[in-house]
Formats: C-alpha cells, sequence, structure tokens
C-alpha cells in the first residue's frame, strides 16, 4: 500500500483540484485497512471536478490485483476500459462497443453508469462485486438501480470487480459498430475536460441548449466552454477549480441543468 500526498490536478482528466491523501491499495487486505478512517474512491478522475483546496478524506485508488482483469471471468474494477472495449473486439466479444471513447475505470463507469446513445456500462453487466461495512458482496445488475448517469450502490460501496456480459460476434461486425460509436464522437473537443458537464434534459440535449444559449468560447481563466460542443468545459492550461465553478455558475443561471459531474469535497 502506497500513501502519499499529491495533487488531485494530477489525477483527474480536467487538470483541476488540489491536495489529498491518495492511498493506492492493491490488495484486498489494503483495501479494508485503508477503509477504516473516512474516505473517497477515485476511479480515472474523468468525472470529477475537485475544489482547489482538496479534500480532507483518503482518496483510495484501486491497483494491483483490482486492476487484473479476464474478459470472460472477473474483471477488477480498476481496470481501464478503452483497454477492455480495444481487447474484446480484438477476442471477437460483442457488448462494449457502445462504451468506445470513455476513459473510466470500470468501478468509475459502473457508478456512474457511463454510456452513449450506442449502450450503457449497464447493459453490459452479468454481476458486481461491492465491498462496503467490512463484506465483499455480488450483486446483479438489476439490483444496483441504474439509470441515465446513475447507480445506487450501497453507502459508501467501493466496486471491486465485474463480470461482463459480452458473446461472440464476427470480428466486421464489432468494428462496424466501434466504427459507428467513435464517427458520433467526432464532435467532441480533444482538450483536457471531464466530458459532459451536464445531464441531458429528458428529450434534449444540454450541448445544444448551451450552443443556443450563445456560451460557447466563453472564458474565465484557463476554463472555456468548448466552441466544439457547448457542455464539454476544457482546460487550456492552469484553469482552476475556482474558474470552472465560476463557469458552472454562469450557465446555471440562465439554464436549469442539472450537474452530471460530482463536486468533490
Ligand atoms: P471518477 O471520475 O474517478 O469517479 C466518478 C465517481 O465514481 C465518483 O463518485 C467516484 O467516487 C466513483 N467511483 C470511482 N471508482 C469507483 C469504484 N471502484 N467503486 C465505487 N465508486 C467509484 N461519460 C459518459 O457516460 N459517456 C461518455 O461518452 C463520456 N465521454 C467522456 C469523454 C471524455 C473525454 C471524458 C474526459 C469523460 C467522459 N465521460 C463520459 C465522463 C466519465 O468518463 C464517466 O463519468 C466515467 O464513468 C467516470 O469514470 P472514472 O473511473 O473516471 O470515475
Ligand atoms: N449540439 C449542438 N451544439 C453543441 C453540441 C451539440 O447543436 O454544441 C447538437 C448536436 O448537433 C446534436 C445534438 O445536439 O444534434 C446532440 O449532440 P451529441 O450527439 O454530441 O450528443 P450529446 O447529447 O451532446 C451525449 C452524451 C455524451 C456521449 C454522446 C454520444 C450526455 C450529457 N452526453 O452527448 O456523453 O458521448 O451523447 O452518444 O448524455 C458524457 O456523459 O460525459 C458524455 C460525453
Amino acid at each position: 500500500m502506497r500513501v502519499e500526498r499529491v495533487l488531485l490536478k494530477d489525477h483527474t482528466t480536467l487538470g483541476v483540484g488540489g491536495p489529498a491523501e491518495l492511498w493506492t491499495v492493491e490488495t484486498r487486505e489494503e483495501l479494508r485497512r485503508a477503509t477504516e478512517a473516512p474516505y473517497r474512491v477515485l476511479g480515472n478522475g474523468s468525472n470529477l471536478l475537485v475544489r482547489d483546496e482538496g479534500v480532507p478524506e483518503r482518496v483510495i485508488r484501486l491497483a494491483g490485483e483490482f486492476q487484473a482483469y479476464d474478459l470472460r471471468g472477473w474483471v477488477g474494477a480498476g481496470a481501464l476500459l478503452p483497454l477492455l472495449v480495444q481487447e474484446a473486439a480484438r477476442a471477437g466479444l460483442s457488448g462494449l462497443e457502445g462504451l468506445l471513447g470513455i476513459p473510466a475505470q470500470v468501478g468509475g463507469a459502473v457508478r456512474m453508469n457511463a454510456g452513449t446513445r450506442f449502450g450503457e456500462m449497464a447493459d453490459a453487466l452479468e454481476a458486481v462485486e461491492v465491498y462496503h461495512e467490512g463484506r465483499f458482496q455480488v450483486y446483479l445488475p438489476e439490483e444496483l438501480g441504474f439509470g441515465y448517469r446513475t447507480s445506487r450502490l450501497p453507502p459508501g460501496g467501493i466496486v471491486t470487480r465485474v463480470r461482463l456480459r459480452l458473446r461472440e460476434r464476427p470480428l466486421e461486425e464489432i468494428q462496424r459498430r466501434l466504427a459507428e460509436v467513435d464517427a458520433a464522437r467526432k464532435g467532441q473537443p480533444k482538450r483536457k475536460s471531464a466530458g459532459c458537464a451536464f445531464k441531458n434534459p429528458p428529450g434534449q440535449s444540454a450541448g445544444r441548449l448551451i450552443d443556443e444559449g450563445g456560451f460557447k468560447g466563453l472564458r474565465v481563466g484557463d476554463a472555456m466552454v468548448s466552441p466544439e460542443h457547448g457542455n464539454f468545459i476544457v482546460n487550456l492550461g492552469r484553469a482552476t477549480a475556482k474558474d470552472v465553478l465560476e463557469l458552472l455558475r454562469r450557465i446555471q443561471e440562465e439554464l436549469p441543468l442539472e450537474l452530471e459531474w460530482e463536486v468533490w469535497p
């Protein structure tokens, strides 16, 4: 187990966030010890806005045995989703194509029920193992209250591993699906971001609403509403959480949008 003081801006895709104590755990026993005091779980940090003051709790990161995976067996919650999408396609296993381009760890993708209009994490799950209150318990997906970018894990629950629901399909068919998802993501910016900032209101696109509201290109410090896609806030280099929060405030002052990101603390 490694415990270190870090800046969370070095561990989030948006590149924003202050100090924290990072606990990297590699075994179940280490996970038990790390959870003996108040904690938060970090996945790949791709849906987080961490404040400049940082967080007081331990921040737990899953490594070691939690990153091991077998596509036909258990897949560690610390494994990177983009790697699994690629490996499954190579092995002729279909079910993860809709998740192409989501830079999550498996645990973070389960927690957020990450997805695109081509499919969500919940669709690809057969079972989910969760650690909470000192026990490792296996749940069926229907027990976890999955919805649009949401789940109902037990409070403080940490996803430790999952079994995927994949089926053998011809390689060309999988490649065709991947190409379709890739094409749908073409309009998304390449700069540092945390994906879409807001959830889409039913039947609408937050990005389009922000675009129509004239917010694209709006800048506070180094945080900017992407000129390419209105629902992405990008970090041009040295953005702070304060800059990003001010942009969110200005948008939400005019548009009743619900945040998709999680703000720490
Ligand atoms: P983090 O951001 O680290 O954490 C998110 C939440 O999950 C936190 O509450 C955290 O505590 C919790 N968590 C993390 N790991 C665990 C665990 N093991 N057990 C329990 N809780 C855990 N999202 C989409 O849905 N669709 C997209 O198309 C999409 N595109 C994106 C594109 C880009 C370029 C970026 C940067 C982000 C995008 N996102 C997208 C957002 C993001 O990738 C997802 O929300 C993803 O699920 C976050 O996973 P993570 O591992 O990074 O989690
Ligand atoms: N649009 C605009 N202006 C913009 C952005 C979008 O007019 O600035 C229009 C597009 O032209 C399109 C419509 O709005 O007609 C929808 O846009 P898009 O296809 O880009 O999809 P989205 O609804 O903005 C959703 C997810 C993305 C996911 C894509 C692909 C949400 C909040 N966003 O975006 O997920 O990658 O579909 O399926 O659900 C995320 O959740 O972080 C994320 C990136």
